[in-house]
């Protein structure tokens, strides 16, 4: 087990005093309606929200919400404070301020046991400019920006359960530990935990089954586990396995490949040959696909390949190859779907392989918004030991990115001195 090298909730007295908490409740948002249409990481925060309040803190919540269309239209925390109470079953109050005057005063006015969430954090431009490398600033440059300068001085302590934002450089995730004494909330030790683990002492075999159609993840996750030997299995899917396919010399048909080559993918051909050499007895290539037909599934040897018509997914035969190496493994993670789950045609993959993991006696971490949607319409995710609430921060963490939020949290422990 992984040291940590941050402080956690247990380190502080919080008992009337005011506590800054960040969290990552950004959640799918309808475009039409602007509602909430999924509640998993509003859920996943609710542990250390109840733990600082049991442990009587006066607690002022900050947190950023986005848009579907990135950072455009930013919709207000109003109905995240009323999910929250509903969920925790007491009152979570909301101001539509972040930082002014009326959020000031607010929180001067609080009493042990109440909770306040403030308005969406990216209404400040200094939240995205930062991380975006508009403006480059380094954590303790941060300090002087209008929300730390603003909130930090009506705070006794700052805590940070926003793993999900880790690779996000902005003022309310690593400025604030330059001033106040800092812990980690229980969401952000699980998944650290849960992660590092998987780096540095993974059960074995530890399994990677790795597809999508984003497969830049796939593939800078992939050099890292197998380079530093966290993998002794790289299973691929999805459009992740037709590159490692072309990466034999062998060819996918016209319209599978004009898919990759549309998308730029073409260019992960070459590292694809690099590992296929490396580690040839790691990585596997699906043996069968299934191409879509005139709307039928048929399954096809990938010898058979080339085909006219495009692949959807994976054949019957790599799911029975692959499944010998899940049920033996000590540890899976997983991150992309086997095939276009979303159609049936192109489903059996992907729901075969969830219907192994679930039942696997290996330890399980899934992670990813397609990889969990797709866990949650056709496997059981109550059967996954450790569902990720990252997606950028998970792919960053596993490729051996020195994320923002990390480095952040291990100068604070330094920093702060626990018990003051
Ligand atoms: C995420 O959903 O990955 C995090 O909440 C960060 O959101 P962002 O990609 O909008 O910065």
């Amino acid at each position: 087990m992984a040291k940590r090298d941050y402080l956690t909730l247990d380190d502080f007295d919080y008992r009337g005093q005011t506590v800054l908490l960040r969290v990552d409740i950004n959640s799918p948002i309808d475009p039409k309606t602007k509602r909430i249409t999924n509640e998993n990481r509003i859920v996943q925060s609710l542990p250390t929200i109840q733990a600082l309040v049991d442990k009587g803190a006066k607690l002022v919540i900050i947190a950023h919400q986005g848009d579907t269309l990135d950072y455009q239209n930013l919709v207000s925390l109003e109905e995240h404070a009323q999910r929250l109470s509903r969920r925790l079953g007491r009152d979570v109050q909301f101001i539509d301020d972040v930082a002014g005057p009326a959020a000031r005063e607010k929180i001067k006015g609080l009493k042990e046991g109440d909770i306040l969430l403030l308005d969406n954090l990216r209404y400040l431009t200094e939240e995205v400019s930062t991380f975006e490398e508009a403006v480059k600033l380094t954590p303790a440059e941060m300090t002087k920006t209008y929300l730390v300068r603003n909130l930090a001085p009506l705070f006794r302590f700052y805590v940070n359960d926003a793993f999900a934002a880790a690779h996000r450089n902005a003022p309310s995730m690593v400025a604030f530990q330059e001033l106040l004494p800092s812990a980690a909330g229980i969401l952000y030790d699980k998944e650290v935990t849960a992660l590092t683990n998987i780096l540095e002492s993974p059960r074995r075999p530890c399994v990677f089954l790795l597809g999508g159609a984003k497969i830049s993840d796939a593939f800078s996750m992939m050099g890292k586990v197998l380079s530093e030997g966290s993998a002794d299995s790289v299973l691929t899917v999805g459009v992740t396995g037709q590159v490692m396919h072309l990466a034999q010399g062998k060819k996918l048909g016209p319209p599978s490949e004009k898919f990759i080559s549309d998308r730029g993918l073409g260019k992960f051909v070459a590292p694809a040959q690099e590992y296929l050499k490396k580690y040839p007895d790691k990585l596997h290539i699906p043996l069968d696909f299934a191409v879509d037909d005139g709307g039928k599934r048929r399954e096809i040897s990938a010898e058979e390949l080339p085909s006219e018509k495009p692949i959807i997914d994976i054949g019957a035969k790599t799911v029975a190859a692959y499944g010998e190496m899940l049920e033996k493994a000590g540890t899976i993670f997983v991150n992309g779907p086997a095939g276009v789950y979303e159609r049936e045609i192109g489903a059996y993959g992907t729901r075969e392989l969830w219907r192994i993991i679930d039942d696997a006696r290996g330890y399980s971490v899934i992670g990813g918004g397609d990889t969990v949607a797709s866990a949650a319409r056709l496997g059981d995710l109550a059967k996954i030991d450790h569902v990720s609430t990252g997606g950028g921060a998970l792919i960053r963490f596993l490729s051996g990115v020195k994320l923002p939020l990390v480095i952040a949290m291990k100068k604070g422990a330094k920093a702060s001195q626990p018990g003051r």
